[in-house]
């Protein structure tokens, strides 16, 4: 359906344009015009018949003593790739814009939790896997929820790839492990934040395995980073900014580039990041909005650590699955989150906060 809008004089002057200047090419510099739009029009008069000699339409003449077939052009219209365009900007657009902020609508009433996990590298041999299995049950304690910040397995590629040597689980097996704990964690797994280990699984349709196992799930996803904004029954608002990374390094303060992100205007009550194997944890207050946030370096699951122990770097380790205890019915607004650094101790407070409010609740 080329340039069928087109006026049959604005098709002319195009085939008059080429053969003024002696082609498409010159032509289209001369007028300032896209080739590829003078090209169309041409077309468009030569389909119409405009061009053809001894035709009752015929304005234009060749006077070249031959006639070549016409090869076909292989872009589509112009018309239809701005269309595309303006279809690709309205979707991108939109996609960005929803992922300023995720609203994450809870429907668990009373206190809560939100278990932080650090770097899994489930297929590590250094991983402690003990460990990460009793997380996974914590996660069931009643008014629990989770995220992930992303490396759930090694996928060591290229010139990393001679790593599987030195260790005893697959790339297979690893993906099997990964598929096995977010089934295990269920429906208490909010969000999984794709770190830079699970983006080179990525295959040449960028489809990482994390996508494949979420689109049969419920929890949420994206590459590097999410801003989730759970909505409680009660109404408030709690943002986690939660990335693989925040950018900033600091040898005094492990938590400096996410601190950073805090004093540089992410105001939110929590922001979370992995990706560095060590732990840190800043407190801030704006002093203009009185609004606190939580700034936590998380570790890793992956304990012993060849990499690190190659480059002699200390043991920064304190916490691997830091957890938020939220209460709706807090009496201060600077105590919105509490943070509690072992989940198991953050369980065991979840759970006796729930039991409080059930009475109360049932009390009234
Ligand atoms: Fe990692």
């Amino acid at each position: 359906m080329a340039g069928h809008a087109l006026s049959d004089e604005d098709a002319v002057a195009a085939i008059q344009a080429a053969q003024e200047y002696g082609s498409v090419v010159a032509a289209a510099a001369a007028k300032r015009m896209p080739r590829s739009t003078l090209q169309s029009r041409v077309n468009t008069a030569r389909e119409r018949g405009l061009d053809t000699p001894g035709s009752q339409k015929t304005i234009y003449m060749h006077t070249a003593p031959f006639v070549a077939d016409e090869i076909p052009e292989e872009l589509p219209p112009i018309e239809d790739l701005i269309s595309r365009r303006e279809d690709n900007w309205n979707r991108k657009n939109k996609t960005e814009t929803a992922k300023k902020l995720v609203g994450v609508k809870v429907t668990t009433e009373g206190p809560i939790g939100i278990m932080l996990f650090g770097d899994i590298h489930i297929d590590d041999q250094g991983m402690n896997f003990p460990l990460f299995k009793e997380h996974l049950e914590l996660a069931q304690t009643e008014g629990m929820l989770a995220i992930w910040v992303g490396d759930l397995q090694n996928s060591w590629i290229g010139r990393l790839g001679h790593l599987y040597a030195d260790q005893s689980t697959t790339a297979r097996e690893a993906l099997a492990l990964m598929e096995w704990a977010i089934e295990e964690i269920g429906d208490r797994l909010i969000a999984i934040i794709e770190g830079n280990h699970d983006l080179w699984a990525k295959g040449i349709n960028r489809k990482s395995p994390i996508e494949w196992i979420r689109d049969r799930g419920r929890f949420i996803s994206d590459e590097h980073g999410l801003r989730l904004g759970l909505r409680l029954p009660s109404g408030g608002e709690y943002i986690i900014n939660c990335r693989h990374d925040f950018a900033g390094r600091s040898q005094w303060n492990p938590a400096h580039g996410v601190a950073k992100a805090a004093h540089l205007g992410w105001k939110d009550d929590v922001l979370i990041a992995g990706h560095t194997h060590v732990s840190g944890y800043n407190l801030l207050k704006d002093p203009a909005s009185g609004k606190v946030s939580h700034a936590l370096r998380i570790a890793s699951y992956k304990h012993w650590d060849s990499f690190a122990a190659s480059k002699g770097f200390p043991d920064q380790n304190i916490f691997e699955c830091p957890t938020l205890i939220i209460d709706p019915e807090r009496k201060d607004d600077r105590h919105r989150v509490q943070v509690v650094l072992d989940p198991a101790e953050a369980a065991e407070y979840l759970t006796w906060k729930r039991e409080k409010w059930k009475a109360r609740e049932g009390a009234t």
